[in-house]
């Protein structure tokens, strides 16, 4: 459709980033961004036509355009990035030039490509800076010296696409790596857009590798300021588990003012910070009930009662806590506690502090084994 569109109007179209790169390593890719030589919402409207289920969004500021597919995947159109318009006949060299310009801002090389589509040249491969050669000799290489001072998120872009390819770093890049971070550019960022990459790479399947890099090229310690006990080392971080979950994960072995520095540092979503925060509470109590010889079930319980099932499984993980968490899910497994506050006040019991004791010990005597069916439950209020 967007050879057609492209024949049809004029235009040079080209496929280019993400989805060239991914093409060519035969990996899934979702979204696709297209480069156009002339007037992009011309463009994207004849291509929108053929995409009924498509919604079309098109920003006039900068002239490009999206289409948006139920399944939430997207299209993006964008002019190959140059101040002055070009026309539809505008000489090829001059074409050229401008997808060159184009790519020569992007961060790396395996992301600089792109590949033509118009019929008299589709499937032709534009590779300006040698990203076939990189892909092929698994190496992420930027395109020039400013790129990390220019834009500090590709210090983490390098790192997530290493850790997702199994790519290294070239030897130029990563030295710019470390002049940018020597140079203090990393601290230019906002919190909200280093989060935003932290939160990319936790998406990814091999988060737990992209962790030990940043740590590894002292991308941690540059933006918290500080050495935070970090532990990427657990292989669930490679696996495909929930994002929240990793995140616990590699947090739990920090301390107090540490968990207060990430949270300071980062804007994490709502949801995450509560966990975050919960996580840590949980933690320290255990910690202190930990000292006294065996923990009762009810003190377990007190901190444990309700809590989001990942910070059971995150807490599973730690040796401290197994066999005391263990004990408390065989006990909690049984429970099935029918009372509540509603029977309470129906069998005549007063509104006020009674229900709650009352409801306290009935739950207790199940966890302790007193209780095994609704009938003990109703014997023992009754008592
Ligand atoms: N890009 C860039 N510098 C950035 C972010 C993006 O040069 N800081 C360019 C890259 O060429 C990239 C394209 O913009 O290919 C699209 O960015 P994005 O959608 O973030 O990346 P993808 O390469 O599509 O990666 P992903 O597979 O993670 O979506």
């Amino acid at each position: 459709a967007a050879q057609q569109a492209g024949d049809e109007l004029g235009y040079s179209v080209f496929v280019v980033g993400g989805f060239v790169r991914d093409l060519l390593l035969k990996v899934p890719t979702q979204d696709l961004d297209l480069v156009i030589e002339g007037d992009g919402h011309a463009f994207a409207r004849v291509l929108a036509q053929r995409f009924p289920e498509g919604q079309l969004i098109l920003h006039e500021q900068f002239g490009t355009a999206r289409l948006e597919f139920p399944d939430g995947s997207h299209l993006d159109v964008a002019r190959s990035r140059r101040e002055d318009y070009a026309s539809p006949g505008a000489l090829p060299q001059v074409e050229e030039s401008r997808l060159r310009d184009d790519m020569f801002r992007r961060d790396f090389t395996i992301n600089a490509m792109a590949i033509a589509i118009n019929s008299t040249r589709s499937g032709e491969l534009v590779d300006y800076y040698g990203g076939l050669r990189d892909l092929k000799q698994g190496e992420i290489r930027f395109l020039h010296n400013l790129s990390f001072i220019e834009d500090p998120t590709r210090i983490l872009r390098a790192i997530r696409f290493a850790g997702r390819y199994g790519f290294r770093l070239a030897k130029e890049t990563r030295d710019g790596v470390d002049t940018a971070l020597s140079t203090g550019v990393l601290r230019k960022l906002s919190n909200e857009r280093f989060t935003e990459e932290l939160m990319h790479m936790l998406r990814e399947l091999r988060f737990g590798v992209m962790g030990e890099s940043l740590l590894q090229m002292g991308v941690l310690k540059e933006w918290f300021e500080s050495e935070l006990a970090w532990d990427f080392t657990h292989p669930v971080l490679n696996k495909e588990v929930p994002p929240k979950r990793k995140w616990l994960i590699c947090l739990r072995k920090m301390d107090l003012s540490q968990f207060e520095r990430v949270q300071e540092k980062l804007r994490l979503s709502k949801e995450l910070r509560g966990l975050t925060q919960k996580f840590f509470e949980v933690m320290t109590g255990l910690s202190v009930l930990r000292s006294s010889d065996k923990i009762s079930l009810e003190d377990l319980d007190h901190y444990l009662e309700g809590l989001p099932k990942v910070i059971l499984e995150v807490l599973m993980l730690d040796e401290r806590f197994h066999d005391s968490l263990k004990r408390y899910h065989e006990a909690t497994e049984g429970i099935k506690q029918k009372v509540d506050g509603m029977t309470l006040l129906q069998w005549g019991i007063k509104e006020g502090p009674e229900i709650g004791r009352i409801l306290k010990s009935i739950r207790s005597a199940w966890l302790e084994g007193e209780i095994h069916s609704e009938e003990d439950e109703q014997k023992f209020v009754a008592e």
